[in-house]
């Protein structure tokens, strides 16, 4: 009976899926020659309610993904405006259904292994759940906690890992958050080896970040959007509130109450970019700042896992600088070096609004600004290519060899950037 219901969900959730937003979507390379290009780009791209996968910039090319029924609309749009644009990805379902395909394939012939988490494949939200109630069981450095529960019923759980159970308030904080964004699954999996090479699988050169720094690890900071976009709709990155007009979601990371409602989120409940009703409006929001606000003065590192595009960012949203502007981007150059020397990367080092446009409401300027954290940044990991190279066109799709390459190059910049904190206190 129990397997019967099961084919059952299966079936159901393959017809859903088919029946899903991607189908037909087709994603554009977007060129802006320069500033003004890049302007009407952003007019444009609000206009007819885009995706926008990456910004077009005079220095780098964008990415925007455009359903099929808008594509007339926005190639008349675009010539119009005299921007340059072409076709990378066709058929976008195409690409999904390959990721599918390769990760399923991956999940079966994982080995479990009671020394680390496997990262070759993604986790959902409920097995996320059993891994970090298993190390709270079985060692004593780990503790779980849940902050909130989502609309639908999810527990919003954080592991804090700590050789001293947080007794010891000298010593700093580094919090680490993945899935804000619904779709940017490779931050799951670097999260998830940051908690192994922490917790089960500790080298002899890395005892001093136990000794000398405790970690809060947030795996999941969108359960609902992440489960929604895992079994419904793979490009989906809001949370799953219910707006009105029947749309769906708020972008978490457009919520919070800094700057909130800004050019660069949307007041539109249909957009990827709605900042809610009001800043605080979602349950998600509150969850990462009461966690940040529960250890306030003592976090001093924030870092803020998304996808794509190798970026190491750093505030603010609205492109000023924040007072430690230069020991910011400072830090930013080390990681993005200690990343290069791991592997071959080249990551962009910069202030965020700068690099991807202004970004009113986010976590990381809420960290600063508003509880005070000195280090505060967003690492968008690097996407990856069929031939090892970065390769933008595969945006925020994953495949099982690249999700444990980026787990441990990102950890390199994750290990250079709390040892820094610990030794360059700063406070703002
Ligand atoms: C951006 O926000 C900061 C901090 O609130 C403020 O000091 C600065 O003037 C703002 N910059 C702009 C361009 O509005
Ligand atoms: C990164 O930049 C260096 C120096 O400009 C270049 O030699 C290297 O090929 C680049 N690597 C990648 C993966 O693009």
């Amino acid at each position: 009976m129990a397997s019967k219901i099961d084919s059952f969900l299966v079936t159901f959730a393959l017809v859903a899926a088919t029946l899903n937003a991607e189908d037909g979507c087709t994603l554009y390379e977007v060129a802006a020659k320069n500033l003004e290009e890049r302007e009407i780009f952003s007019e444009l791209v609000n206009k007819l309610n885009l995706d926008v996968w990456s910004p077009a910039m005079p220095e780098r090319s964008g990415r925007v993904l455009v359903l099929k029924d808008q594509r007339a609309t926005f190639e008349n749009e675009f010539t119009a405006a005299g921007i340059q644009y072409k076709v990378v990805v066709e058929r976008m379902e195409e690409l999904i259904e390959l990721e599918r395909r390769k990760l399923s394939l991956a999940a079966k012939i994982t080995t479990t292994s009671n020394r680390i988490i496997p990262i070759d494949r993604m986790h959902s939200y409920d097995e996320v759940n059993d891994i970090l109630d298993n190390l709270a069981k079985d060692y004593e450095s780990v503790d779980v906690f849940s902050q909130g529960t989502t609309l639908e019923g999810r527990p919003i759980k954080y592991i804090r890992i700590s050789s001293t159970k947080f007794m010891d308030h000298e010593k700093p904080v580094v919090f680490i958050q993945a899935l804000i964004q619904a779709r940017e699954w490779v931050s799951l999996p670097v999260a998830l080896h940051a908690i192994s090479k922490l917790v089960m699988d500790v080298c002899d050169e890395d005892q001093d970040l136990l000794d000398d720094i405790d970690w809060i690890i947030l795996p999941i900071a969108n359960p609902d959007g992440y489960e929604y976009s895992r079994t419904v709709s793979r490009l989906w990155t809001k949370n799953r509130r219910v707006n009105d007009h029947e749309c769906v979601g708020v972008n978490i990371n457009r919520n919070f109450n800094i700057r909130h409602s800004g050019p660069g989120s949307s007041n539109n409940p249909c957009s990827d970019n709605y900042h809610g009703s009001e800043a605080e409006s979602e349950i998600e929001t509150r969850a990462i700042r009461d966690i940040l606000t529960l250890h306030q003065g003592r976090i001093k590192l924030f870092l803020n896992l998304q996808s794509f595009g190798s970026h190491v960012l750093f505030g603010y949203g609205n492109v000023s600088l924040p007072p430690n502007g230069l020991i910011l981007h400072f830090l930013a150059v080390q990681m993005a070096a200690s990343i290069q020397n791991y592997k071959d990367r080249n990551y962009t080092v910069g202030n965020i609004g700068s690099i991807l446009g202004e970004q009113p409401g986010i976590a990381t300027d809420f960290a600063t600004e508003e509880r005070y954290v000195g280090y505060s940044y967003t690492i968008n990991i690097a996407s990856y290519g069929n031939d090892g190279n970065i390769d933008n066109n595969n945006g925020h799709l994953v495949e099982d060899l690249y999700l444990e390459e980026a787990a441990e190059e990102v950890w390199e910049a994750i290990k250079y950037s709390a040892r820094f904190v610990r030794d360059n206190d700063f406070n703002i």
